[in-house]
């Protein structure tokens, strides 16, 4: 069963339905019953692993012949016609057949109807069952750094608004509620340490992954005298997995791919809610430029953050996938089961997800702009320097506890008399605490609150600037790799 809708691109890769001879079809008297076909088959989807089935065939075919089960010219012969057929593939002029299930028999039928003979021996040594671990493996490896790069952009357009607003000073919040004032660039900073997290998350996925299940076969390996690591050499893996049932039946790698995935979906959400209260009638701490939102088709004068709320939304799909293959696995015997199939579907669509997501969202940074008056407005309300007015007391060597009820009971005056806290006398101070002495006043309000912050990883400008210039750098290194 087909069980995404066949993309333009399926089509454009020569999409066909024509009844083929099975590579496994010795043991069967009756042809396989159309339904059974279009329910089993998983070309629609896999198709994309053609180039790495084919880097992972020219690596098994070198193999055999370096250990002698097929001749040199077998080799070539081999080589040559997968290399025709990758041209073939990425011209879009291969037919894709049904039929045969999967890419794996696609490609190596049409070897066979290319090369002969020789194409017969490709599959010496090998079972689907390690060679489609292979590819996913080799796929898996490309996609984590194609994501690692994308997030790295991501992170470089934070940098660039934390550089270009460095000094703006916004309410930090808890609960929604305003707290404690922050740098803007401080804000932006704790999203590019997420990232970071994220993109190492996956170098840890990547290196776990990166062995070799080639060799595995069916599940017990072979009888036959190959030589494994010379294949994992050959396509850049680190070594080769140690246990041919391991290698052929846990999608571990997967799942933990996906739960990389679902961290960084998680974390762009959350940027995404943000802005999306920032940029409405109340708040309005943002400005998404127009190329960057969607109108509404009753409400004229609409303008909406539907990127940020797409992104948010998919992120839910991507925890469909990640639970999705955890259930998938679960219940699953050794080793190999046809159940494992369906571990692309989740996969693919996960990682096509994602990287959508973050590169729009790098665009989508770099095309908005941060309100410097309404940011500024928004840091008089809340008391957002009562803390600092705590600490201050502190210093003057006020137990914390007491120092924060007293300032609570201040707070509560300003309320009732309709006044921040650098409108009270330094009398109305005192009436709370004879500690406090006229120097209060370097304390509070926000800019004076900036300035005081020293803690190490605090909002304090020295740090937010060391930080930004410790980003900027090493985005620079990451360019020039
Ligand atoms: N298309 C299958 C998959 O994606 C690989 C084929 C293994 N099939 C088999 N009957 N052993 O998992």
């Amino acid at each position: 069963m087909t069980l995404f809708a066949i993309s333009g691109q399926d089509i454009a890769k020569g999409w066909v339905n024509m009844k083929q001879k099975k590579p496994w079809g010795g043991r069967f008297a009756q042809q396989t019953a159309a339904s059974v076909e279009s329910f089993t088959e998983s070309v629609s989807f896999d198709w994309r692993l053609y180039q790495y089935d084919i880097e992972g065939s020219i690596a098994h075919a070198t193999m055999l012949a370096k250990c002698k089960l097929i001749t040199e010219r077998e080799k070539d012969a081999i080589v040559k016609g997968l290399q025709e057929i990758l041209a073939e593939i990425d011209a879009g002029k291969f037919k894709f057949r049904e039929s045969l299930e999967d890419v794996h028999m696609n490609i190596e039928s049409a070897l066979i109807d290319r090369i002969g003979e020789a194409g017969k021996k490709l599959h010496t040594a090998r079972s689907r069952n390690d060679q489609v671990a292979l590819d996913l493996r080799l796929w898996m490896r490309d996609q984590a750094h194609t994501t690692i790069r994308l997030l790295t952009a991501l992170q470089k357009a934070l940098v660039i608004k934390g550089k270009t607003f460095f000094g703006l000073i916004m309410p930090g919040f808890t609960h929604l509620q305003h707290a404690q004032p922050v740098l803007l660039s401080h804000y932006l900073l704790a999203y590019v340490e997420m990232l970071e997290r994220d993109a190492t998350r996956l170098r840890d996925c990547f290196n776990r992954l990166n062995k070799s299940p080639l060799g595995a076969c069916a599940l017990a390996g072979t009888t036959l005298p190959t030589d494994p690591a010379f294949t994992a050499k050959l396509l850049g893996f680190e070594g080769v997995c140690e246990n041919s049932m391991d290698a052929v039946s846990d999608r571990d790698f997967c799942i933990e791919f996906t739960f990389c995935l679902s961290m960084i979906a998680m974390h762009l959400s959350r940027l995404c809610e943000e802005w999306i209260i920032w940029c409405n009638d109340e708040v309005k701490f943002i400005e998404i430029s127009d190329a960057y939102c969607t109108g509404s088709s009753i409400m004229p004068q609409k303008k909406n953050p539907d990127v940020l709320e797409l992104i948010r939304g998919k992120c839910g799909r991507v925890y469909g996938h990640l639970t999705a293959l955890l259930t998938l696995l679960k219940g699953l015997p050794l080793s190999y089961n046809r159940d494992m199939q369906e571990d692309k579907i989740a996969l693919f669509d996960a990682t096509d997800t994602v990287q959508a997501s973050v590169s729009i969202l790098a665009e989508l940074v770099a095309h908005t702009n941060f309100n410097r008056e309404q940011m500024t407005a928004a840091c008089e309300k809340g008391f957002i320097d009562a803390t600092a007015l705590a600490e201050y007391l502190v210093k003057k060597g006020v137990p914390f506890r007491m120092a924060h009820e007293i300032v609570g009971k201040i707070v509560r005056e300003c309320i009732r008399v309709h006044c921040k806290l650098t409108d009270l006398q330094l009398e109305g101070f005192q009436a709370f605490s004879s500690a406090i002495e006229k120097d209060v006043y370097k304390v509070l309000g926000v800019e004076n609150c900036i300035r005081n912050y020293r803690s190490y990883g605090s909002t304090a400008p020295a740090f937010v600037k060391k930080r930004l210039a410790y980003w900027e750098k090493k985005m620079i290194i990451a360019k020039g790799k």
